[in-house]
């Protein structure tokens, strides 16, 4: 139902009725349609121009041929100006027809079945063991989140993966410094807290007795064999961090479908060294083993060690082939901060240097720019360091103290400050393209006013209000009611609506629909402020409830598909 495709076709069929035996008019017709200046002269013209070498003709002459042969189309009325065609979109048809197409399956506008038969990997959040979910870990959540609701909703088979970061030596530190030190019950209160607490102990402690850098090395190689103490203690680290990242998650709406991490992936990197091997791709280096990538002007990505152990890089090599293996996908996203591009750009080459095309359009490094707080920039050892729970415990609570003031009536106030706080912080993630920094502040992202996560929910709030209150008993709708320039607006971003979609998941951005979603939300705001929709004339108040029925739906689907929430009442 996109009007400039309607258009289009219409152009189309005039030109085959005018011309039926002519070679070499284009294909593309929607791409020559233009946006007139003024409304006067239309809302879209066809410039006849390019016409006039395959038809022999002026481009008036061709203008004037074409608009003989319109014959009263129902989408736009048709007018010849010069070498133009000018279409006035017939307003009360347009807003009919999409409407009706909408409240056809309302929830499902927007979807599509391009991906159809196909399976996504999608690599996201991913984080590491022992280590706090801090601000750095929101974005590649919440992206990852929101790009696995759009490919379902575009048809796709997803598969959510938690690629966590569970290997390596310091493992084998912790678990030596909660032999030595370490007490379980304080673990069990303290979780991740209580884990760091011990690692800074082993290396204080090692910088008096170097001995103990042994004993830690000497746990990891119990890890590496399964030993079944290091393995009981490893795996109990591991769902502690899990428990406390769970909370997180259950706030963000995150899932995944598998948590298989580094550790996975140890025992199955054989198959990659030796076929890396027979390739003959494995060279010598310092007693590393590497693949070269001077010609790709990279530096040489690092396959084994000196000391015969795997890196980062074999792992998630192994775990490429892995995953082609068990999910057969036709993409794979990586969901991970640009910081780690030539980790990528490194390991998708040697997969393709294997011999391996699928690498080339199927393996896909999603990068996003870094997230700032109030204006400064997240640095751990600095310790300048926001906790992603405690941030979200305070937008709550902040959400909670304007609904306080705003609505203090409402029901179940707790439950919408938790909605409308955590749907702040998501929004304010996806607002801009992921590449973009984000500088994240209190007072922006919870205004109720302007772009915000807030606004289009108080607007979709609106809309169940007013649906609420219609009476039940409302003749067929009057689309005449709808044919004024702020319903317009707002029926053609609706008609875009899918188009966002499609787009977004095809550049794997999420902001297109936040974008959308929040026109869509300002459209309908200024069409409520000039228009009453509870009127007296039913059959006008008809047209005005099913335009609000499609905005509140549409709203919807955007919040949702970018991970946030749309209460009813705020
Ligand atoms: N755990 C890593 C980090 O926090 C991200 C892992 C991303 N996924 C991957 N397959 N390499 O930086």
């Amino acid at each position: 139902m996109d009007m400039k495709q309607r258009i289009a076709e219409l152009v189309s069929e005039m030109l085959h009725a005018a011309y039926p035996d002519a070679q070499g008019l284009p294909e593309d017709i929607a791409s020559l349609l233009e946006v007139p200046p003024e409304k006067s002269m239309g809302d879209y013209a066809f410039p006849c121009f390019k016409l006039s070498k395959a038809l022999r003709m002026g481009p008036p002459m061709i203008a004037k041929k074409l608009s003989e042969v319109a014959d009263k189309p129902d989408v736009a009325r048709v007018e010849c100006v010069g070498g133009y065609l000018n279409f006035f979109v017939n307003r009360e048809n347009f807003a009919r027809d999409l409407l009706s197409a909408i409240m056809q399956a309302p929830e499902k506008w927007g979807s599509s079945e391009e991906g159809k038969g196909k399976t996504v990997c999608l690599d996201y959040s991913s984080i590491n063991i022992a280590k706090r979910f801090h601000l750095g870990h929101l974005s590649t959540t919440v992206i990852g989140n929101a790009l696995k609701r759009i490919y379902d909703f575009q048809g796709w088979k997803t598969v959510g993966i938690n690629h966590l970061g569970d290997w390596g030596t310091q493992f084998g530190k912790m678990i030596c410094a909660y032999k030595k030190w370490g007490d379980k019950e304080a673990v069990e209160q303290g979780g991740v807290d209580e884990m760091t607490r011990l690692y800074v102990r082993f290396h204080e402690e090692a910088e008096k007795d170097p001995a103990i850098e042994d004993e830690g090395r000497a746990w990891f190689k119990r890890i590496e064999d399964g030993d079944e103490e290091a393995m009981a203690i490893f795996q109990w680290f591991k769902e502690v961090t899990l428990r406390d990242a769970m909370k997180v998650y259950d706030l963000l709406g995150v899932s995944f479908d598998s948590y298989a991490g580094e550790s996975f992936y140890v025992d199955k990197t054989d198959r990659v060294v030796n076929e890396l091997k027979e390739k003959n791709m494995l060279i010598e280096s310092d007693g590393a083993l590497i693949v070269d990538l001077e010609e790709e002007k990279m530096p040489p990505c690092i396959v084994i060690k000196s000391d015969g152990t795997t890196i980062y890089a074999t792992r998630d090599l192994a775990a490429i082939f892995y995953r082609k293996d068990t999910y057969n996908f036709d993409k794979c996203l990586y969901v991970v901060a640009y910081q780690q591009d030539l980790h990528f750009r490194q390991i998708f080459k040697v997969v393709e240097k294997m011999g391996y095309d699928w690498a080339k359009e199927g393996l896909t490094h999603v990068a996003f720019g870094m997230v700032s707080y109030e204006g400064q920039a997240m640095a751990t050892r600095k310790g300048h360091v926001v906790y992603l729970e405690d941030l979200l415990q305070r937008s709550q609570e902040k959400a909670l103290a304007i609904i306080n003031e705003k609505s203090p009536n409402l029901e179940n106030k707790e439950q919408v400050a938790k909605e409308v706080g955590v749907g702040a912080i998501i929004y304010t993630t996806l607002q801009n393209n992921r590449i973009k920094d984000i500088d994240f502040w209190w007072d922006r992202a919870l205004n109720f006013e302007g772009e915000t996560g807030p606004y289009v929910q108080y607007t979709h709030a609106r809309c169940c209000s007013l649906l609420r209150k219609a009476p039940a008993d409302l003749p067929a709708p009057d689309y005449a009611a709808l044919t004024n320039d702020e319903a317009q607006a707002l029926l053609l971003l609706l008609s875009r609506f899918p188009e966002a979609v499609s787009e977004s998941c095809q550049r794997n951005e999420p902001f297109l629909i936040t974008r959308a979603t929040t026109e869509i939300a300002k459209a309908y705001n200024k069409f409520y402020y000039e228009h009453r929709i509870l009127d007296e004339d039913q059959a006008g108040t008809a047209a005005r409830i099913q335009l609000t029925q499609a905005v509140s739906q549409v709203i919807k689907t955007g919040l949702y598909l970018i991970g946030v929430s749309a209460p009813e009442r705020m």
